[in-house]
């Protein structure tokens, strides 16, 4: 179980230097009063003491076991972190696009109480479902490549981690078949493939034989016609994430949170807004739009796209849409 102790309780971090460009150093930061406390090993200087009492949660609070000011940390619009490796990160690399358990468990921690049931229909190698192990709630995953499955299981193996369920197949099948057994899940959270497969014009083999910082480890997951990031068109992709929020409607209960983390987009000289587009499908499909918390990872590597003649951005940050059935 995660230490649910006070929310000023030092997480190590590796940040951007505020004051040499594009430096890396360790550092503690608090998360209450957000003071850098520099250098290895330094103590954090809020007061804070891992024997202090946890603060109290509020009797009538249904929706989580936070305090008040874990709370209203985790309803800051943006979480601007650097989590450090951990929980079979040696082995979750092999997967070009997984996430920090730490971080899948920060969104659940606030949008379930522990030992209620998370759904990720996009596992891959477990983010989700390790996230909700070290915060004591059920998770179950569905995932098309196998090869993700298996490297998920190993983590478990390696960190002796229980399994969660892990559903191997195409997510719009599975979540048909879930909902036909009566299934209910509590939260959804996912993180989707963000786009089609997108040509690299901008860090492909033209550039990444001579430049090291235009070099990329993402690719297409697959070459399965089911994977989402196989299909033809935006268009169709906006549509198939709208066909999976579809899906999910009668797996909520009435109320329920769903949170979908998508990366916005630049192909052929344009920037593509596909948090709005996904976020206007999965409206449509019955849910309401309560928030975008955008997530920089502070080790996000840096391109000098364009530069030095035209505007072209380095997209450094997720967004994670949070929406309510
Ligand atoms: C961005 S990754 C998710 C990574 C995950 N958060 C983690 O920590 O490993 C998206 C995943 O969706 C899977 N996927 C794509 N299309 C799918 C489909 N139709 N059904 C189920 N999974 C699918 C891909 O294989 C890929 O592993």
């Amino acid at each position: 179980m995660a230490d649910m102790g006070h929310p000023a309780r030092a997480i190590g971090l590796r940040l951007n230097c505020p004051r040499v460009y594009d430096k890396l150093i360790d550092m503690r930061r608090c998360q209450t009063c957000e003071d850098y406390c520099g250098g290895n090993g330094a103590e954090i200087r809020c007061g804070y003491s891992p024997d202090q009492e946890k603060a109290s949660v509020h009797p009538r609070n249904s929706l989580n076991n936070l305090a008040g000011n874990e709370w209203l940390f985790f309803t800051k619009s943006v979480l601007q972190t650097s989590y450090p490796s951990a929980h079979g990160q040696n082995l979750r690399r092999q997967h070009g696009a997984n996430k920090p358990p730490q971080l899948m468990e920060h969104i659940i921690e606030f949008f379930t109480k522990p030992g209620q049931s998370v759904l990720d229909p996009f596992a891959g190698v477990g983010g989700t479902l390790i996230g909700a192990t070290l915060c004591g709630r059920r998770a179950t995953g569905i995932e098309l490549n196998p090869r993700w499955i298996e490297v998920y299981r190993q983590v478990c193996r390696q960190e002796g981690l229980a399994e969660q369920e892990m559903i191997e197949g195409d997510c719009l099948t599975v979540l048909e078949e879930l909902a036909a057994a009566g299934r209910r899940f509590d939260f959804v959270v996912t993180d989707p493939p963000y786009s089609v497969a997108l040509e690299k014009t901008l860090s492909g083999d033209r550039y990444a034989g001579k430049h090291a910082n235009r070099r990329t480890d993402f690719d297409s997951f697959s070459s399965d016609p089911r994977d989402l990031r196989n299909l033809s068109t935006f268009e169709e992709y906006y549509q198939a994430m709208g066909r999976m929020a579809a899906l999910l409607h009668p797996l909520l209960g009435s109320g329920g949170y769903l949170a979908v983390i998508i990366r916005d987009s630049y192909q052929g000289g344009q920037y593509l807004m596909a948090s709005y587009e996904v976020g206007r499908r999965i409206e449509a499909a019955g849910f309401v739009m309560k928030g975008i918390k955008v997530w920089y990872g502070t080790g996000a590597r840096v391109r000098p796209y364009g530069y030095p003649y035209a505007y072209v951005p380095n997209i450094v940050h997720q967004n994670i849409l949070i929406f309510r059935r």
